[in-house]
C-alpha cells in the first residue's frame, strides 16, 4: 500500500492537516490509536485566534463555530481584588472566539468520514521507518494484522506522548522544558458564567480563571499544589476558594452549583528543536507544550499545520521545496513567541512556592503597569489574539 503523506495522530492537528491536503488532492492516511469515540470524548477548551478560524474556514469546518462560538472582544485581568479590562478589539481590531476544541475535532471527523474516509482508528504499534531515507514507510497493527504503508512524508501529529518525537535520534534534537511547581484544579458546572468575558486573577492564595463553555456551562480553575488531590476539594471548598481569588465584583455575583467534572492538570512549557528529521515533520503537541494560561495550545497546532500544509502543497503542486525545508524554522519562530507569552502570563498570575514579598510586588507592579499603559496592554492583546502566521 502507498500514499503521499502518512499522518500519525487523529487529533486536531492530524485531522486538520489531512483535510487540507485532501482538498488539494494530496493523498494521505491518518493512523489514530484510539477509537473515534475516545478522541471526540476529550473535553478541551478552545479560545480560537482569528488565524485558526481562517484555517478552519478553509477546511470547511467553520460553520458551526461561526454560529455557536462566542466572540470575545476583551478579557478581564485582576489583582489586589480589583479587575480591569483589556479591550482586545480596540487595541488590535481583532477578537478571539470561545468554542470547544472537542467540537472542532468532531466537525473534522464528520467531514473527513463523509468525503475522504482516510482515518484508520484503533491502530497499534505504529512504527515510522527509514525516515532519513528517500523511501520511508510506516508499519502498524490493526486487529492483529500487520500492515505496511509506503509514503513520501510522515507528519507526527501524535501529541506529547506520541511515538514520532521519540523515533528521532536523541542526539539530533534539543529539548527545552520548564515544569511549573503547581497545577490547575478545574471544574465544570451547569451554572451561568460569572462574567461574559474571561477573568484571569492574580491573588495571594494563587491564580484563578473564570471561563465558560456556553451561557449555562461555566469553567473555573484555581491554581493548586502539585501534591494536591481531587478528593481534597469538595465543591463547597472549591467555590469558597474561587470567591476569595476572583475580584470582588465577580465573587459577589458568582452562581455556584454542583460540579459535573473536576480534574487537576500540571503545567509545563516544552519545545523540541528541530521540528523535523528527514521525511518526518512534528506538528502540534508532538513538538511543543504550553501552559494553558495563554490559551495557545490549539492555536499553535493550527499554525504548525498552516506551515506544513503550505510546504507540502508547494512540493506536490509546484515542485518547490523551499517552504518544506523551512518548515521547522518558520514554525519554531511562532512557537517560541507563544511559549514566551504563555510563560509570561503564567509567571505574572501564579503564586510560586517560596515567592517573596518582593516577587509579589513585581507581579503587582506588572499588573498596575498593564492597567495604566496602552502600550503594555497592546503587547498583551496582540499576543492573546494571536500573532500573524
Ligand atoms: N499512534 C497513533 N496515534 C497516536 C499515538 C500513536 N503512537 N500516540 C498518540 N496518538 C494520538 C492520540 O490518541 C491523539 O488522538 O495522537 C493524537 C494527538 O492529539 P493531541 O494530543 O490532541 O495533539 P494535537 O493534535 O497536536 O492537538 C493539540 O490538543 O491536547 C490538546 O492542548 C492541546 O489544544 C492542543 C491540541
Ligand atoms: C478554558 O475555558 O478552559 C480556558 C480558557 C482560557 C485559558 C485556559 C483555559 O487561558
Amino acid at each position: 500500500m502507498r500514499t503521499k503523506v502518512i499522518i500519525i495522530g487523529g487529533g486536531p492537528s492530524g485531522l486538520l492537516l489531512s483535510r487540507l491536503l485532501s482538498l488539494d488532492g494530496i493523498d494521505n492516511i491518518v493512523l489514530e490509536k484510539q477509537t473515534k469515540c475516545h478522541v471526540i470524548s476529550r473535553i478541551r477548551a478552545g479560545v480560537l485566534e482569528s488565524g485558526t478560524i481562517k484555517m478552519l474556514r478553509k477546511a470547511g469546518v467553520a460553520h458551526r463555530l461561526e454560529t455557536e462560538g462566542f466572540v470575545h472582544e476583551g478579557i478581564e485581568l485582576s489583582f489586589k481584588n480589583h479587575g480591569f479590562r483589556i479591550d482586545l478589539k480596540k487595541l488590535t481590531d481583532k477578537h478571539v472566539t470561545v468554542y470547544g476544541q472537542t467540537e472542532i475535532t468532531k466537525d473534522l471527523y464528520d467531514i473527513i468520514e463523509k468525503e475522504n474516509g482516510n482515518v484508520i482508528n484503533s491502530v497499534e504499534n505504529v512504527c515510522p521507518q527509514d525516515l532519513d531515507k528517500n523511501n520511508p514507510f510506516v508499519t502498524y497493527n490493526k486487529n492483529g494484522v500487520e500492515h505496511k504503508i509506503k509514503c513520501d512524508f510522515v507528519a507526527g501529529c501524535d501529541g506529547y506522548h506520541g511515538i514520532s518525537r521519540k523515533v528521532i535520534p536523541q542526539n539530533l534534537i534539543q529539548i527545552y522544558e520548564r515544569v511549573y511547581p503547581f497545577g490547575w484544579l478545574g471544574i465544570l458546572s451547569e451554572t451561568p458564567p460569572v462574567s461574559d468575558e474571561l477573568i484571569y486573577a492574580n491573588h495571594g492564595n494563587g491564580f484563578a480563571l473564570a471561563s465558560m463553555r456556553n451561557k449555562n456551562l461555566s469553567r473555573y480553575y484555581i491554581q493548586t499544589s502539585l501534591s494536591d488531590k481531587i478528593e481534597n476539594w469538595t465543591d463547597k471548598k472549591f467555590w469558597e476558594e474561587l470567591k476569595k481569588r476572583l475580584p470582588t465584583k465577580a465573587s459577589d455575583t458568582l452562581v455556584m452549583g454542583k460540579s459535573i467534572e473536576k480534574s487537576i492538570a500540571p503545567l509545563r512549557s516544552f519545545v523540541c528543536e528541530p521540528m523535523c528529521w528527514g521525511k518526518l515533520f512534528l506538528v502540534g503537541d508532538a513538538a511543543h507544550i504550553v501552559p494553558p494560561t495563554g490559551a495557545k495550545g490549539l492555536n499553535l497546532a493550527v499554525s504548525d499545520v498552516y506551515y506544513l500544509y503550505n510546504g507540502l502543497k508547494k512540493h506536490y503542486l509546484s515542485n518547490i521545496d523551499e517552504d518544506l525545508n523551512l518548515y521547522s524554522q518558520k514554525a519554531l519562530s511562532r512557537v517560541w513567541k507563544a511559549i514566551r507569552f504563555s510563560w509570561w502570563m503564567t509567571t505574572t498570575f501564579h503564586r510560586f512556592p517560596e515567592q517573596s514579598d518582593f516577587d509579589q510586588c513585581i507581579q503587582d507592579s506588572e499588573l498596575e503597569y498593564l492597567e495604566n499603559s496602552v502600550a503594555s496592554q497592546t503587547v498583551l492583546a496582540e499576543n492573546y489574539v494571536g500573532l500573524p502566521f
